[in-house]
């Protein structure tokens, strides 16, 4: 009889247990998307079950450079919300702003983000902002609150115009053509260097350390690895990782080298001497500041690594995003150009030059319109939730969106929308920033939108203002040398696969 029950009867049992409690929860959701006027949403392929085509096609995008492109022709067939299958998993595409705004802002508490990369930044910054949700990220987050809240105070002018010298120094003169996106990618890191640990990399420096030089190759190493892994996906946690782990141990070990040399200077401070006055000396740096709050080496290392993570690549995409432009439209290079020299002349930059040119703020807007340095990113429902549109024949109903579903929305696709930014989206013209609506705003967020949206946004952008002036003051002229078009390199952010070949010439002033 026991026999008959440990054979038969148990896990006859735990079948119809498992049947049951999927009916319950299914029904659930039926009346859940009831009540919320759900409709289905169009299936990109309704054939492809295990998501083994769109495995196949979405490789060769990736392959050809073309998965911005065809992510435009895919919103084109199917809908501004479609859903695609990508090995069995069912995940939601959109480029409505409306309801990416809902993931972003309204409904931020249903969705999560660090599921969507943990298994990229746990070994780099194990409990950084990126790695985490919910109360865990509100205290990562609430880190750099206090430090991003006042961007005058910590945007150093001095180190700036330090590093912005040194690398207008070695723009080779006319005649010879160079990558500046390479160079702008050496003076972003010196400068975020300098801003995060008060030590800079020194790339642009001939006589650079060789401790500096193996930790730049690592931090470039670490990057390019979590971008390649970041598009295989979890398939990326079965292969060896082991050039990933001693690339992050490399960067660990120098960037802690630096926390305990701060603390250890901070011990040794006169006591009557606070950090906020050794800052007002050197001028402000992330780590010295964190460490009022804090002396734990782990939280301090994955709040440094975090912003040399966040804040290269992304302003070295906008800077030389916005000069692989101006290259191509004279027009615009002359006016913006006309701008400065009003405004500043041939002085050094203020705090409110950064702020307060007009159309340099549209022509870096307008850059990331076109070339979002982040042109997509991605959710993951924690909980049964909705998106206001895209069911339906018509596209008006809402959306059920189960809980562990993921949501890809798509900035690329959004920014370059014929009905928010009209027929000629796709081209760049700063102009058009002079009579945008508050409705076609709404779909232009570069730095993402609500609680999560990017703390460093205006430090950033007075970052990437004042080297933009620097530039424009120096160099009257500009002259494209590759007639290639534009081809995506999808790497933590957004570059010209082909570099940005130019020749700048200082002519007469
Ligand atoms: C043009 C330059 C930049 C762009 C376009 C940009 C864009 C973004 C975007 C879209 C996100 C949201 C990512 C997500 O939720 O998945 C983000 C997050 C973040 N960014 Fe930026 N960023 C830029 C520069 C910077 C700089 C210079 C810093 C710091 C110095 C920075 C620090 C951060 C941090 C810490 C987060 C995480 C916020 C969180 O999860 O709460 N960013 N950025």
């Amino acid at each position: 009889m026991s026999l008959l029950l440990v054979v038969i009867v148990f896990p006859v049992a735990v079948v119809l247990y498992v049947l049951l409690e999927n009916w319950r929860l299914f029904s659930k959701r039926q009346q859940f998307s009831k009540l919320h006027g759900c409709q289905p949403v169009p299936k990109e392929d309704p054939y492809d079950i295990f998501g083994i085509k769109k495995v196949i096609s979405s490789t060769q995008h990736l392959v050809n450079k073309s998965v911005l492109s065809s992510s435009i022709e895919l919103f084109d067939k199917h809908g501004e919300t479609y859903e695609s299958c990508i090995l069995g998993q069912r995940i939601v595409m959109t480029c409505n702003p409306k309801n990416i705004m809902r993931v972003l802002v309204s409904g931020f508490a249903d969705f999560d983000s660090s599921t969507v990369r943990v298994h990229l930044f746990l070994p780099i910054t194990e409990r950084g902002i990126f790695s985490v949700d919910g109360p865990e990220w509100k205290l990562a987050r609430n880190l750099y609150r206090g430090q991003f809240s006042n961007t005058r105070s910590i945007t150093n002018l001095e180190m700036l115009e330090k590093h912005t010298q040194i690398f207008l120094d070695q723009i080779p003169t006319p005649g010879n053509p160079f990558d500046l996106q390479e160079m702008i990618l050496r003076l972003i890191l010196d400068v975020t260097t300098e801003f995060a640990m008060g030590d800079s990399a020194d790339s642009l420096i001939a006589t650079q350390s060789s401790d500096k030089k193996k930790f730049v190759a690592a931090l470039l190493n670490v990057k390019r690895i979590m971008a390649k892994n970041g598009f295989l996906g979890p398939v990326a946690m079965l292969l060896s990782n082991k050039e990933y782990y001693q690339s992050c141990g490399e960067v660990h070990h120098y960037v802690e080298e630096r926390i305990r040399r701060t603390l250890s200077r901070n011990k040794h401070l006169d006591t009557s001497m606070k950090i906020e006055d050794s800052n007002r000396h050197t001028g402000y740096n992330l780590l010295e500041s964190l460490t009022q709050n804090s002396t734990e080496i782990l939280e301090l290392r994955d709040g440094v690594i975090t912003i040399l993570i966040a804040g290269i690549d992304s302003v070295t995409s906008l800077l030389s995003t916005t000069f692989f432009l101006l290259a191509r439209n004279e027009r615009v290079f002359r006016k913006l150009r006309q701008e400065v020299l009003d405004a500043v002349g041939q002085e050094t930059p203020t705090f409110d030059h950064l702020k307060n040119l007009t159309y340099l703020r549209w022509v870096f807007n307008e850059t990331m319109r076109v070339y979002p340095p982040v042109p997509f990113n991605a959710r993951t429902a924690n909980k049964d939730t909705t998106l206001p549109l895209g069911g339906g024949p018509d596209g008006n109903s809402s959306v059920f969106i189960k809980k562990g579903q993921r949501v890809v929305f798509s900035s690329w696709a959004t920014h370059r929308s014929h009905n928010l930014f009209g027929k000629d989206a796709h081209e760049f013209i700063p102009e058009r920033w002079e009579s945008l609506t508050s409705e076609s705003l709404i779909g232009f967020f570069p730095f993402n939108a609500g609680p999560r949206a990017c703390p460093g946004q205006q430090y950033a952008l007075a970052e990437a203002s004042y080297i933009a002036i620097r530039m424009l003051q120096t160099f009257p002229k500009i002259k494209n040398c590759d007639f290639r078009p534009w081809k995506e390199h999808l790497g933590l952010n957004l570059s010209n696969e082909n570099g940005v070949f130019i020749e700048l010439d200082r002519g007469f002033h």
